[in-house]
């Protein structure tokens, strides 16, 4: 008896991945290093393990006027995969971290925002990925030496100089200590439906009669 076999996925979480050409991402790479420079110097000592960061409000500044375009171009055309392109997306937040070797971010989500996003401006090589941890609350992944898109528990999501890589804000996640010679910059922003309360949060469902 022949069986044959489909599979539906159920509740995906997708990331989104959008590069610059290199040709662009470089010089705009060093314009917005040069841009961060200027923000965090003098640069504060450090503890072991931490990392300069700057202000949240990047995105009002106006050397940083192309990121946040691209940053709402790349909203645009996520919106449009999600067809809720009738609900625009504003930048609540946006702001600069610059890692030396050995410092990481521990595990954390985004809240009170939709979707969430890193640029990479400048990457020293390993210990720099971005790690995704499993959302579902009860895991149990055994172990086959190889694991797939359904079975591991941890998934990456590999930086590169000139990508943005855009996720759910809930995505809890984190970046492991930076184990190159050189420092990792990033630029990470947080997005909010512009009019949520007007829009999007009324209920979904028609009254009827007697309910309450
Ligand atoms: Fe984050």
């Amino acid at each position: 008896m022949k069986i044959k076999q489909q599979v539906q996925e159920l509740f995906p979480t997708p990331l989104w991945i959008l590069d610059i050409a290199p040709a662009d991402a470089a010089p705009f790479n060093a314009r917005l290093k040069a841009e961060i420079e200027t923000i965090i110097s003098p640069r504060p000592q450090l503890q072991s393990g931490r990392n300069w960061q700057t202000p949240h409000d990047l995105h009002t500044r106006p050397g940083f006027a192309e990121l946040a375009k691209l940053i709402e171009v790349s909203a645009k055309s996520v919106l449009e995969y999600l067809q809720l392109e009738r609900f625009p997306l504003m930048i609540t937040g946006c702001w600069a971290n610059v890692n030396p070797p050995g410092s990481y971010h521990p595990t954390h989500a985004h809240p009170n925002n939709f979707l969430s996003g890193v640029y990479y401006v400048d990457i020293p090589g390993s210990g720099t990925e971005i790690v995704f941890q499993d959302p579902r609350p009860i895991s149990i992944m055994p172990w086959s030496g190889k694991p797939t898109n359904v079975t591991a528990n941890a998934s990456v999501a590999q930086p590169q100089p000139g990508r943005m890589v855009i996720f759910p804000s809930w995505l809890r996640h984190h970046v492991p200590s930076n184990e190159g010679t050189t420092e990792r910059v990033s630029i990470s922003f947080n997005l909010m439906f512009t009019n949520y309360a007007e829009t999007l949060a009324a209920p979904r469902w028609k009254a009827s009669a007697g309910a309450s």
